[in-house]
């Protein structure tokens, strides 16, 4: 049986990629990072889900939270950057009202006198935060299934294998000027390895290379050849998170819409210090395969949008995985559901 490809015309437009964030994204969970990212009380995280900015922060009693990162007041964020500590508060940037690391508005600094103005009225919007790990996700639907069941199959790999987590290392970001389907795609095959990375081709067996898919999971492995920090196990974790494992530490990978052909990758390691060496190596060979990946991507995406090619046709050897997470953006366009918001 043959299988084709999407239609060319998902990969572009405004249309379809607002509906991608709001039927798609919105549904699905996302991790926001770890919990060793939120030792103390006031440390925060922030992310984009489907397009929603959010937050996660650990409250006074320990408990990690997470609320859409918007002022009930005139919509202002209550955090601008990646991380950090608010303190005992999370204080709005626009005009300063302060609410406690539970969400409740604590102030509406100098706010004047109002007529039937309750703050009690005015907590911050929540959102569902789970941990799977001690990785944090975050997921704006009250009605999705609970993290650990959607991750079930990874964690059966996790515990086979007994790899290990180490604390937080680093963060790297790079922009790609394509769709975010068109990025995932290319994670998703081992069938360009050979062609676009010959670097990474020599420290796998890119021949032995195997993709299984198990609900929302698709497995990659291929046995490392020795020469590199690898060791040859890829998962993908339905729609937007890779998973690289090395012989140390790992890394996660998050992939963020920013627009119809604007892509953010997002790279969080979790490192053992004790082999900073091989990181700083890993870093090097990440640049190398990230920038190859790129390159293709965004000539895939330029070809895409040149509206000569419609479709084609996935190889039932090497493409699996493409063809899983096809079928998948087929189930979400034609069955668009919305999201119900937490209460
Ligand atoms: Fe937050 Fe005004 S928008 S205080």
């Amino acid at each position: 049986m043959t299988t084709l490809t999407l239609d060319a015309s998902l990969y572009s437009g405004e249309e379809t990629y607002k509906r991608e964030q709001a039927t798609l994204l919105r549904r699905a969970w996302r991790l926001v990072g770890h919990e060793s990212m939120l030792a103390q009380a006031g440390d925060y995280l922030t992310d984009l889900v489907g397009g929603a900015p959010v937050i996660a922060v650990r409250g006074s009693d320990g408990e990690i939270r997470a609320f859409h990162n918007v002022c009930r007041h005139r919509a202002g964020p209550l955090a601008t950057d990646f991380s950090g500590n608010c303190g005992k508060a999370l204080t709005c940037k626009y005009h300063g009202w302060r609410y406690a690391l539970d969400g409740r508005l604590r102030a509406a600094v100098d706010f004047g006198a109002a007529d039937g103005f309750d703050p009690r009225e005015f907590t911050l919007f929540p959102a569902r935060v789970e941990s799977w790990r001690g990785f944090l996700f975050v997921n704006l639907d009250a009605n999705a299934a609970p993290v650990l069941e959607e991750l079930a199959p990874l964690e059966a790999m996790w515990a086979q294998r007994d790899i290990t987590v180490h604390p937080f290392t680093l963060r790297r970001t790079h922009d790609i000027a394509c769709n975010w389907k068109t990025y995932t795609e290319n994670y998703l095959e081992g069938y360009h390895v050979k062609a676009v990375h010959p670097e990474l081709s020599s420290q796998i067996e890119a021949d032995q290379y195997t993709v299984q898919m198990h609900g929302s999971i698709s497995l990659h492995e291929a046995p490392p050849t020795g020469g590199g920090a690898t060791n040859g196990l890829w998962a993908w974790a339905w729609p937007d998170l890779g998973i690289n494992v090395y012989h140390h530490g790992l890394m996660v990978e998050r992939v963020t819409p920013l627009g119809p052909d604007r892509t953010r990758l997002d790279y969080l390691y979790f490192y053992d210090p004790a082999h900073r060496d091989e990181l700083d190596w890993m870093l090097k060979s990440s640049d190398q395969v990230t920038a190859e990946d790129k390159d293709i991507c965004e000539r895939v995406q330029a070809n895409l949008n040149a509206g000569v090619y419609r479709a084609g046709i996935l190889s039932p050897k090497h493409e699996t995985g493409v063809a899983w997470f096809q079928a998948r953006i087929r189930e979400a366009h034609a069955n668009p559901s919305p999201v119900r918001a937490t209460a």
